[in-house]
């Protein structure tokens, strides 16, 4: 079983090595581009045209590369600075945006080294093996042709059967050497390449003071919306009952009286409007910070979730502690929504939530066997919990083909603040 995810893997690196090699090639065509279209650069609109091209073609190659090392589960990420406003419409600035850009001057560096070990390593990888195969196939050969004029190995030329039989053994060495060897030549050729073409440690700097001030605007409007939402809230449940509740008193007053009867009436009228305007703002404290979640914690607070919803819903937790307040309450209302939207939209049969913290991250998942066909586009829940955790650096996926199931995941780096007690 272990050989043969082994051979697999070899297999799979010979035909990358094959790619590699040819892509390698495509290097050298691109960077004579590259240069024919910085010469050409003063001339007015031809030389424009040229580097547009040249840039794009130097681009798409480095983005083919990153690609390529994806397939050996090495991750090399997008360099370049975001496009300025409009740049798809002025072709100008577009293109002073990508020369500038010091992601592709580094690409355009990759090049020429770029392909030099592609092609060496990649042409290694993919002769070893191949000249174990012919080992292999020396001796049938052999049997049907009764000789042949070259030889193999050790022998060379090859003058009788015994020496082709041993052709066999030889070949099945370099082939199994070849096969081992090739994932470390992909790996080497890959990591080369991730010198040049992943972002520096400046340009993730960068990004992250971009996502940063991308989440922060987002946490802010979030709060605003939210303060908007407790004021209108407040506005037109218990301030309003709260004044009704004094216009009837006051009325009462003036009719205790004379018509203590109708008095007492309006009386008990205020006494129920106190008391409505009591549970409103009960639910509004609870929209704010549910009473639930300070006094059990998440896995309590979506467990009294759970068990309020008419679809049965399981939940699984492995917390063993509690988490920071704000990503508490957020992750809360995220689950909240998701299971909301499970109950209106799905016709679900069965749900689960599982919660649990791995490495430093906080894993939410919500699922349900409904009809699936959930789009983020068609209303503001989904996108909301992607805004509410991305506030904390959290991100939400989405799988909910049409027939189901549905499947919402969170993750959210945070830490553990205090053990459970
Ligand atoms: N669990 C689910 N199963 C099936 N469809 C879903 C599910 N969740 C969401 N959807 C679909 O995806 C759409 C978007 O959901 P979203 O929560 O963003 O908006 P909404 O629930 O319609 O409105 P709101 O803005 O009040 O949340 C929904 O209109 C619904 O059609
Ligand atoms: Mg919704």
């Amino acid at each position: 079983m272990k050989s043969q995810a082994w051979s697999r893997a070899g297999v799979t690196a010979v035909v990358d090595s094959l790619l590699t090699v040819l892509l390698a090639m495509l290097n050298i065509p691109v960077l004579v581009l590259w240069v024919i279209g910085l010469l050409f650069s003063p001339v007015p609109v031809l030389g424009m045209a040229l580097l547009t091209v040249a840039t794009v073609v130097v681009r798409w190659r480095a983005g083919r590369e990153r690609v390529h090392a994806g397939r050996v589960g090495v991750l090399i990420r997008q360099p370049y600075s975001p496009p300025p406003a409009n740049a798809e419409i002025d072709s100008r600035r577009r293109l002073t945006w990508i020369i500038t850009d010091p992601a592709t001057w580094r690409d355009v560096s990759w090049l020429l080294p770029g392909a030099l070990v592609g092609l060496v390593l990649g042409l290694i990888a993919v002769a070893i093996p191949l000249y174990g195969l012919c080992g292999v196939l020396l001796l049938p050969l052999w049997l049907f042709l009764g000789d042949v004029p070259f030889g193999y190995g050790l022998f060379w030329p090859i003058t009788n059967t015994a020496e082709a039989w041993l052709a066999l053994p030889q070949g099945l060495v370099v082939l199994a050497a070849g096969l081992a060897v090739a994932p470390l030549l992909r790996t080497t050729d890959v990591l080369f390449a991730r010198l040049f073409l992943a972002p520096t440690a400046a340009a993730e700097l960068r990004f992250r003071v971009q996502h940063l001030t991308t989440t922060r605007a987002d946490a802010i409007d979030a709060q605003a919306a939210e303060l908007r939402r407790i004021e209108r809230d407040l506005h037109d449940g218990a301030q309003a009952r709260l004044v009704s509740v004094g216009m009837t008193i006051g009325l009462a007053e003036r009719l205790v009286r004379r018509d203590p009867t109708a008095a007492l009436q309006l009386l008990a009228e205020a006494r129920e409007s106190s008391t409505a305007a009591l549970v409103e703002l009960r639910h509004l404290v609870r929209g704010i910070h549910p009473p639930v979640l300070a006094e059990r914690g998440l896995e309590g607070a979506v467990r009294a979730l759970a068990m309020s919803l008419p679809v049965r819903t399981a939940v699984t937790s492995e917390l063993p502690g509690r988490l920071d307040t704000p990503v508490e309450s957020a992750i809360y209302f995220a689950v909240a929504e998701a299971l909301a939207n499970m109950s209106r939209h799905s016709r679900a049969r069965t749900a689960w939530v599982t919660i649990r913290h791995d490495q430093g991250v906080l894993l939410v998942g919500i699922g349900d066997d409904g009809v699936g066909g959930a789009d983020p586009e068609r209303g503001t829940g989904l996108t909301g919990i992607t805004r509410r955790l991305g506030a904390f650096d959290g991100t939400m996926a989405l799988s909910s083909p049409r027939g189901g199931p549905t499947v919402v995941t969170m993750e959210v780096p945070c830490v553990l603040s205090s053990p459970r007690i």
